[in-house]
């Protein structure tokens, strides 16, 4: 798509995936506003992709609003948003999970995506397109205790605001990311937290996701080709989601 003069919000736009939503829109013309509770990464993203960058924390809902406020005036409306911002959690025991993790993860991941996706969808104006990030754990059963049942609702969220905002022309979206390599989950393998080999196992494609891959399925989805469609779930998992039912006849052949 040619993005120019779109201006496009990325929330986690410092992180792994973020980060590289935010390369792929600004390869494809847009303006990027890179937003982070790490300010020092929302910089540095901006300043590779010659965007802005904005310290944001999403779980602050007037914050958010201002936000919205202040890059209207700055920038002008912005047409799209990639909301991708999360608190994540390893997995554990239901007993063992700690209420303040439970609450963290609910005000970011689901309070959080909607206050964003509010401040932003509703400003835009001439029509626009959303991307949520949820994760294949919002599709089945996993031992994320509060982070799968926090990416379910971001789903529902996501086709929510599809039927609501779609005769305004707001698309909105859901990717679901399987086991990404993301710099901050090879760090986890390299100090042994995480087995890779379990990970690519359950995968049909017998390797991890990149995470320009998962930027690839947000940018299509961002773009004029995907321009009928909304309200959808894409997984970019390498084919874990389908892989569940070969573990009862030996798992996924070699
Ligand atoms: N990496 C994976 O395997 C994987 C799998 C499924 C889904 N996801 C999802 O993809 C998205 C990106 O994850 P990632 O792997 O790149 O993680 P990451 O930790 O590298 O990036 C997350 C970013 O969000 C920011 N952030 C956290 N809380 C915030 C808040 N309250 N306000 C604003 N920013 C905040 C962090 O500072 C970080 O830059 C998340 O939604 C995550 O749930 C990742």
């Amino acid at each position: 798509m040619n993005g120019s003069s779109r201006t496009v919000v990325v929330t986690g736009g410092g992180g792994g995936i973020g980060a590289a939503c935010a390369r792929a829109m600004a390869r494809q013309g847009w303006r990027v506003v890179v937003c982070d509770i790490d300010a020092a990464r929302a910089e540095q993203i901006a300043r590779e992709v010659g965007g802005l960058g904005r310290e944001l924390d999403i779980a602050d809902a007037d914050a958010v609003e201002e936000m919205a406020a202040s890059l209207d005036g700055e920038v002008g409306p912005c047409s799209g948003l990639i909301a991708c911002a999360a608190h994540l959690e390893n997995p554990h025991r239901p007993e063992d999970q700690s209420l303040d993790e439970w609450r963290r993860i609910i005000d970011v991941n689901v309070s959080g995506s909607f206050h964003t996706c509010r401040a932003f969808g509703s400003r835009m104006a001439g029509g626009g397109a959303i991307v949520t990030i949820a994760s294949i754990t919002a599709l089945g059963s996993s031992p994320l205790v509060a982070y799968g049942p926090s990416k379910a609702a971001i789903i529902t969220m996501t086709q929510n605001l599809a039927v609501a905002w779609g005769r305004r022309q707001v698309r909105v979206n859901c990717v679901a990311p399987g086991p990404t390599l993301t710099p901050a989950v090879a760090a986890s393998h390299a100090r042994g937290e995480r087995d890779p080999a379990t990970m690519i196992r359950q995968t049909a494609l017998g390797r991890l996701v990149q995470p320009e891959e998962v930027a690839s399925a947000v940018s299509f989805l961002m773009s004029d080709a995907a321009s009928a469609i909304t309200g959808v779930v894409l997984p970019v998992d390498a084919g874990v989601a389908v892989t569940g039912i070969w573990s009862l006849y030996g798992g996924v052949p070699s």
